[in-house]
Parts: C-alpha cells; sequence; structure tokens
C-alpha cells in the first residue's frame, strides 16, 4: 500500500484555486482517497468544503469549462458535475444526526471532523487537503491508514451510533471486506450482530445494491458467510438462509446446502463475470430444503428440487427488486435445467438427449454448462476429473449436433398458419397437437429439421386426426 495521495490529476489544481477564491477549506475525502491509498481505480470523488458546496462546484466548473453543466440539489446542499471520464461531488461539512426510526437527517453546518465524524468506516473517513498551505497533506484522525495497512474495516465512532445512523452501512461492511477482503473488527462486527434487525428500515434497492455488489465480488462467499454469521442473512434472503444446515438420519447425512451453493459461487467467478449467471450458482439448489426426503435403504433425496426452485425465482426476484424481465427469465430456466448436463454424463449419450437439451437451452447452452461445471464441488479429485472430462464430450458432441440440425434457436418448419391453410381449419387442438409431434420427431431424429420432412409428416399427422388437405 502507498501513503501518498496523488493529485497530479489538473481537477485538483482547478478546485484548490476556487476553494482558494471563495474562502472554503476544502478537501477531497472518502472512496477516493481509501482507492488512491489502494491503487485502486476511481472515477468519483467526492469534496466536502467548510462553506458552500454548491458555490465551490459552480466556481470550479467555470474554471474547468464553462459549457460544463452543474446539478444542484439545493435540498441537500450539494452539487455535481462531470469532467471527462470523472463524476464529481460538492458538499459543505455537516453535522449530522438522524432520528431513530426514519433515514431523515437533522442537518446542521459543521467542521471538517464532523464531516469525518458521520462517516461509515475508518478507511472512508480520511481527507486530503486541497488549501495552498497544506495541499496534500492527509487527514487521519481514526487512524483509517492503519486499518487500511491492517485490512480491517471499524467504524469511526461507537459502532452502534455508526450503524444507527444508517443501517445500511451494515451491508456496507460487509461488502467491503468481501471486495477489499478485509476483516470486520470484532466490536463493528458484535455490533452488526446486535443492530441487524436495523436493516428492515431501508429499502429494498439499497440492499439489493449491497448485495449485488458482494455477488459480484472476486469470492462472494466471503461476504455470504459474514451475512449468515451476524443475522443479516436471514433477514434479507430467509431461503437461502434455511439452505444451511445437516440433517443425520440413519448415521447418514446430506451435504450443508449453503456451503455448497457458495462453494458453486466462488467456482463459477473463475469462468464468468455475468451477475445473472452467478444469481442462478445462488438459486441453483434454493428449493432443496422443501423437497428433501431421506428414502431407506438410499439416502437423502431432493427429487423435483429444479422444479420447484424455478418457480420460486419469480418471487425472490420480484422481492428483492430485481429486474422481471429476461434476466429474471435466464435465472429461471438455468435453476430449471441445472441438473441436465450432469444426467447427460452418467449415460450414455445419445443424439436425442442432446438436441433436447439444445432445443431447450438456446443460445443459453454455454453458460448452462458453465453451471454445472462450477457444481462439481466433490472433494475427490478423480471424479472431479472424470465429469470434467465427460462435459468436455458433451461440449463436443453439442457442437456436432448443433451444427447439424441447428436446434439452438429453433423456430418449427411448419407453421400454426400453414397448417389452417392446408387443412382449411380454424385455429384448434390439432394445430398444437401436429406441432408438438413434429418437434419431437426432430429432437429423436426421426425427421430432420426442415421443411419438406416436416410437411409430409404433417400431412401423415392430419390423416391420422381425420383432417383432409382442401386441394385434394
Ligand atoms: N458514506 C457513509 N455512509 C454511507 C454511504 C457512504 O458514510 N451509508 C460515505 C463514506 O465516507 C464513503 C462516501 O460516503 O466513502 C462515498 O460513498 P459511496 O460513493 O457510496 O461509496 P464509496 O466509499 O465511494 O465506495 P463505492 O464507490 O465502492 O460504493
Amino acid at each position: 500500500m502507498q501513503n501518498k495521495i496523488s493529485l497530479t490529476h489538473p481537477v485538483f489544481k482547478f478546485i484548490s484555486e476556487a476553494a482558494e477564491e471563495s474562502g472554503f477549506d476544502t478537501y477531497a475525502v472518502g472512496g477516493f482517497v481509501r482507492d488512491q491509498l489502494l491503487q485502486r481505480d476511481c472515477k468519483d470523488i467526492d469534496f466536502v468544503c467548510v462553506g458552500s458546496g454548491i458555490e465551490l462546484a459552480e466556481k470550479a466548473a467555470k474554471k474547468i469549462d464553462p459549457r460544463l453543466n452543474v446539478t444542484v440539489f439545493k435540498n441537500f446542499g450539494t452539487a455535481h458535475f462531470k469532467w471527462n471520464d470523472l463524476d464529481l461531488e460538492f458538499v459543505g461539512a455537516r453535522k449530522e444526526s438522524y432520528q431513530r426510526d426514519s433515514r431523515k437527517p437533522i442537518v446542521e453546518e459543521g467542521t471538517l471532523q464532523d464531516d469525518q465524524n458521520r462517516r461509515d468506516f475508518t478507511i472512508n473517513a480520511l481527507a486530503v487537503s486541497l488549501n495552498k498551505n497544506t495541499y496534500g497533506q492527509l487527514i487521519d484522525p481514526f487512524s483509517g491508514v492503519e486499518d487500511l495497512g491492517n485490512k480491517i474495516i471499524r467504524t469511526p465512532l461507537d459502532p452502534d451510533i455508526t450503524f444507527s445512523d444508517d443501517p445500511l452501512r451494515m451491508m456496507r461492511a460487509i461488502r467491503f471486506a468481501t471486495q477489499l477482503d478485509f476483516v470486520i473488527e470484532k466490536e463493528t462486527f458484535e455490533s452488526i450482530k446486535r443492530n441487524c434487525e436495523r436493516i428492515k428500515i431501508i429499502s429494498q434497492e439499497r440492499i439489493t445494491d449491497e448485495l449485488n455488489k458482494i455477488i459480484l465480488a472476486k469470492i462472494p462467499s466471503i461476504g455470504f458467510i459474514l451475512l449468515e454469521e451476524s443475522g443479516l442473512l436471514k433477514i434479507i434472503f430467509p431461503e437461502m438462509q434455511n439452505l444451511k444446515g445437516v440433517e443425520n438420519y440413519e448415521g447418514k447425512g446430506h451435504k450443508d446446502n449453503f456451503y455448497h451453493t457458495l462453494q458453486v459461487l466462488d467456482n463459477l467467478t473463475k469462468t464468468s463475470r455475468d451477475l445473472w449467471l452467478r444469481w442462478a450458482a445462488i438459486l441453483h439448489d434454493i428449493a432443496k430444503p422443501p423437497t428433501k426426503k431421506f428414502v431407506p435403504g438410499h439416502g437423502w433425496t431432493f427429487h423435483g428440487h429444479e422444479v420447484l426452485g424455478s418457480k420460486w425465482v419469480p418471487s425472490i426476484f420480484r422481492r428483492m427488486k430485481l429486474p422481471m424481465g429476461p434476466e429474471m427469465k435466464f435465472v429461471q430456466k438455468m435453476v430449471f435445467l441445472h441438473l441436465r448436463p450432469i444426467a447427460l454424463t452418467k449415460e450414455e449419450i445419445t443424439d436425442s438427449a442432446l438436441r433436447r437439451l439444445l432445443f431447450e437451452a438456446g443460445d443459453d447452452i454455454e453458460n448452462l454448462l458453465m453451471l454445472c461445471e462450477a457444481d462439481i464441488t466433490t472433494k475427490n479429485r478423480e471424479k472431479v476429473k472424470r465429469y470434467l472430462t465427460k462435459f468436455e464430450v458433451v461440449r463436443e458432441k453439442l457442437k456436432e449436433v448443433e451444427e447439424k440440425d441447428q436446434l439452438r434457436n429453433f423456430q418449427p418448419p411448419v407453421t400454426g398458419e400453414l397448417i389452417m391453410e392446408t387443412f382449411g381449419i380454424k385455429p384448434s387442438r390439432e394445430i398444437g397437437v401436429i406441432k408438438e409431434e413434429i418437434k419431437e420427431a426432430i429432437i429423436e431424429g426421426k425427421i430432420k429439421n426442415d421443411f419438406n420432412e416436416a410437411f409430409g409428416m404433417m400431412l401423415e399427422l392430419g390423416a391420422k386426426l381425420g383432417l383432409k388437405p382442401i386441394s385434394e
């Protein structure tokens, strides 16, 4: 870690000059200072001045480029503008305190120290001076630099106060611990445990934002384990909490599905950065608890968990305020199909089984295979190797079948309209029957995925159903 802040970007000189002219002591603060010290890229910079943040923003923007557009939030006393790829936010230093059951703060003007006191963590409470005489000096009242070096998340004040001011900070602590691979200091973590119920006053959108950041981290399991240990998981995601635990019967236990799910998720991060595929990993076994059964002489079974799990996806997405469009449908499909590729590796692979999978997975087949590979969590290395080799065979064969039959984006070679025209019939059950049987015949390899063969079959099926082509 470095302990110098690089203020080489021209933006700092402009803001420093504007600060000097306004007579406001001004500092770059928060995440930007933290990320500079960690040598992480940061495009959002927050500035605090002892005075009017709005006036400072307007002055600074004028100096940089008079055409810049400054957005002012009068009620909050903040102003914001973009310059090239930078997002710059200005605020006057404040003393802030919150009422217990509301997020609405009572705001008063304050000093830099007041502003630092009300920040979430010591590593986020660092400030760097932009004032002429002390330019570049780090102001670190809570030993944030030391905490950065020791990889510790800690609140600047009594954690009960900091978390009570904004309970979302409990999730933020866990999110930072996950993203940065830091440890949450004991007192701070104990306070999260004590205050976890307070998360209920936070909007679902803010909670989900933090959850998604945890999911997109390199090792998301760090965050989920902390969420579980703190008591937050059972409040924000009870279905996932229910995955935890092992039941024993007649000396036979099943695996703990919470830790298994986390391992699948961590495995997947090595091959995919896709948030939705990661959600599919989180939800793939979500319905195991209610489908669990002990079958004497056999052991634990979870029959139908993929079907029930996929049925749960829309309600979980709705509650989490996640998008209800194609992203949700994709996750639902992945959960529904997650057992299929592995089932293929266990038996003789037939072309019709491959065609059926291609037909159902469509363009998402590669994502499905990635999810299934991540789902192999056995500790037995030989077994892992065997599965992975078989997966390669499945991949190869899927490629061959796809090249031959082009089933990925299957369009029925004979449409409903053509069936109606040919037999002179109105919309009816028979049309569905004919289309379904043609599709099945293509998947089973009885006919090719081509118009002539499908048309011939349609005539045969029509005859069986007592239909006659009108041209005869
Ligand atoms: N902050 C806080 N309490 C919150 C949110 C933010 O005290 N609930 C403060 C922290 O000092 C933080 C700064 O506001 O550093 C900026 O917040 P934000 O942009 O949300 O977070 P960053 O720390 O910049 O991190 P990230 O961009 O990864 O969210």
